[in-house]
């Protein structure tokens, strides 16, 4: 679909152009609860080593073995079709971060077209770890802003209880399940994800991966046995480096659109640890009170996380409010983008077709 031609100049000074904007949020988390307290009878752990050196105290799990990650981004995405009043016809375009796909191919977003009945759609997933949503933000925003397409359907969705290993207490106490979708219209008014910093760096690899499964290591008996379908961590260095990027991130975006602390409303970051997001907080010299924090109740679900905080303060969020997102995740895969968010409360928002009626056309 060709872009429409953009607008000289903004009210409120933001640059011109067409620039891709969330409409609507929406979400799925599983109803089973695991919490410290089961984990307490499963490894050697406590719950008041898990809550210090993590903030976690419970995470959802989807227990049905019937069910994967199509069907927790199936239902975030039924939800946000919902409140914004769209049939799955209208989609254009469905970009599912994940690193717990159904299965290798077809992808996930083929899976979730198909049940959605997105028969307009075209859909790829991104393989960014705890990055994925905010790749995923990246690549549809870039459909949206080039005209390629009106609705953009993003998702970041995880069943991370299927690649855990529950014997292993310095990982099985970390990541939960759930899912959180955001759908992308374009904006001519300067809302919408006005910046957006990446990088990868391969060269630390083995201290997050899932080692078997691929070409490298296809599955075993013996890679069954090592247990090399599950994921590896080693905590320390991946800490480290997760602070130190997603602050330099933060700090890149803010400098660069000439934002202070106090022109940041909401820092909405990626929920790997308490710690984690309290030392980025700081070093990007904003307030624990501006960063969206949900960790205590879901864990770490992986590309799920940014869109869950989005849906849990989306009630709060106002026309205008400038979020900075940031990720870290195994890759090492990491980035910040600016948001400024398109509409008040939480029953999403006509973007495109408002801006189109008060333009005339
Ligand atoms: N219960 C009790 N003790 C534990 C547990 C547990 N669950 N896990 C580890 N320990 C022990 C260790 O064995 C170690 O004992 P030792 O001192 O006798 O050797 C001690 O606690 C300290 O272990 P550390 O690994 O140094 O603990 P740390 O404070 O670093 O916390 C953690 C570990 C929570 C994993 C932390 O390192 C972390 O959050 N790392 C970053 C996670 C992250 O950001 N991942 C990226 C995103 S995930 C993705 O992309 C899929």
């Amino acid at each position: 679909m060709p872009a429409s031609p953009a607008p000289a100049a903004t009210d409120d000074g933001l640059p011109a152009g067409r620039t891709a904007t969330v409409t609507a949020v929406g979400h799925f988390l599983p109803e089973r609860c695991l919490t410290n307290a089961d984990l307490e009878g499963m490894v050697d752990t406590s719950d008041e080593w898990i809550q210090k050196r993590t903030g976690i105290r419970e995470r959802r799990i989807l227990r049905d073995p019937e069910k994967a990650t199509s069907y927790m981004a199936t239902r975030a995405a039924e939800e946000l079709l919902d409140k914004r009043g769209l049939a799955a016809e209208e989609l254009d375009a469905i970009v599912v971060g994940t690193v717990t796909p159904d299965m290798f191919y077809p992808s996930t977003a083929c899976l979730v077209q198909d049940e959605l009945g997105a028969t307009g759609a075209f859909g790829y997933d991104v393989s960014a770890a705890c990055s994925g949503f905010l790749y995923a933000l990246g690549a549809g925003a870039g459909h949206v802003a080039s005209g390629q397409c009106e609705k953009v359907l993003v998702i970041g969705a995880d069943k991370m209880s299927s690649i855990v290993d529950y014997t292993d207490r310095s990982t099985c106490i970390l990541f939960g399940d759930g899912a959180g979708a955001v759908l992308l219209e374009p904006s001519r008014d300067g809302h919408g994800l006005r910046d957006m910093h990446q990088r990868v760096d391969g060269s630390e690899w083995e201290n997050l991966c899932q080692p078997g499964g691929g070409s490298r290591q296809p599955p075993t008996h013996q890679s069954l046995d090592r247990r090399d379908h599950f994921l590896k961590q080693n905590g320390r260095p991946v800490f480290k480096q997760a602070v130190q990027r997603m602050a330099e991130a933060s700090l890149t975006v803010m400098q660069r659109n000439d934002l202070t602390p106090e022109d940041v409303d909401y820092l909405v970051p990626h929920q790997a640890n308490r710690r984690i997001i309290e030392a980025t907080a700081h070093q990007m010299g904003l307030p624990l009170e501006k960063a969206m924090m949900n960790i205590g109740e879901y864990g770490n679900t992986t590309a799920a996380t940014l869109p869950l905080c989005l849906h849990d303060w989306e009630a709060d969020l106002r026309k205008g409010d400038r979020l900075i997102l940031t990720t870290f995740g195994g890759g090492y895969t990491w980035g910040a983008g600016l948001l400024t968010w398109a509409y008040d409360g939480t029953e999403g928002h006509a973007a495109g077709e408002q801006e189109e009626a008060s333009a005339g056309r």
